[in-house]
């Protein structure tokens, strides 16, 4: 694996690799890498001739200090699961080699950020898609894979890839979840044996809502949901959402949208995790 740590050694690497006409599986991450990013490698590496990966805690995404000062970097293991999985190029620059200047772009998703994540992390999106357009443009892949636990980040690339005619393919991928339904998170890793063991009420009471469908109006299961997760007196619900999943909108009724999924966001112990089901 060739590890960089600048633009420069990134852009020779690259250089070289297009033309040997390689395509490049990019899979960017923060680290603290788990199973669920593990998959999106595999799948890239299997889909293309070469795996790129990134890591970079982003500190413009994170609209809360001490999320991001005490998000998980664990650099060995990850360099560890990274051979693993066979990957060829990893990038991994520190802060002022992917910010040399101050940050100053400004991009607009309209109502794709006005809800959810967008509504209660101010800031977030626009720094996803500061550091993901520049990654793009460093990396140059053919195929970049994203998770749908972060389904609204994905919905916000997929507009920045069409808006900006960025010549790379956006892969979704099902999210990985433990045994027990947990999505797997790198924030996982930050909560407590017993925060640990409840977790994954938070996908129960989504598939329960989800699976109510036909009894429930998309409101009624957006309270049916909510009022699952008050049940642990633990969880601290942001939001829940029942909206359509081309356009993330709350949804009013079910012949409104072709496909809908249920979102949330709940606060347990010193984390904030999210979460979303298909419901069809
Ligand atoms: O999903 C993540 O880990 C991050 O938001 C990403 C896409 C790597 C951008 O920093």
């Amino acid at each position: 694996m060739l590890v960089c740590n600048t633009r420069k050694a990134l852009h020779n690497a690259i250089d070289e690799s297009l033309q040997g006409q390689k395509s490049i599986g990019f899979v960017p991450t923060m680290g603290a890498l788990h199973e669920g990013h593990l998959e999106l490698m595999r799948r890239a590496k299997s889909e293309n001739d070469l795996l790129a990966v990134s890591i970079f805690v982003n500190p413009i995404q994170f609209n809360n200090r001490e999320d991001y000062d005490k998000y998980p970097r664990v650099a060995e293991t990850d360099r560890q699961l990274l051979e693993s999985v066979g990957c060829d190029i990893l990038f991994s620059p520190d802060e002022h080699e992917m910010y040399p200047e101050p940050v100053k772009e400004r991009y607009h998703f309209g109502a794709l950020e006005t809800v959810m994540e967008g509504a209660f992390r101010p800031g977030h999106f626009n720094g996803v898609a500061v550091v993901v357009k520049r990654l793009f443009e460093l990396v140059r892949p053919t195929k970049a894979y994203f998770g749908e636990k972060d389904y609204q980040q994905l919905a916000i690339i997929k507009a920045l890839v069409e808006g900006y005619h960025l010549p790379v393919q956006i892969v979704p991928c099902p999210t990985v979840r433990e045994a027990d339904g947990l999505a797997m998170s790198s924030r996982n890793m930050r909560l407590s044996p017993n925060e640990r063991a409840i977790a994954p009420k938070i996908y129960k009471a989504l598939s329960k809502a989800a699976s109510l469908r036909n009894v429930l109006s998309p409101e009624e299961m957006r309270i049916w949901a909510l009022n699952e997760l008050y049940k642990t007196p633990e969880f601290h619900p942001e939001y829940v959402e029942v909206a359509d999943a081309s356009n993330l909108q709350p949804l009013q009724h079910w012949n409104d949208a072709a496909s809908a999924r249920i979102f949330t966001a709940v606060h347990l112990g010193p984390v904030r995790l999210i979460d979303n089901v298909p419901i069809f």
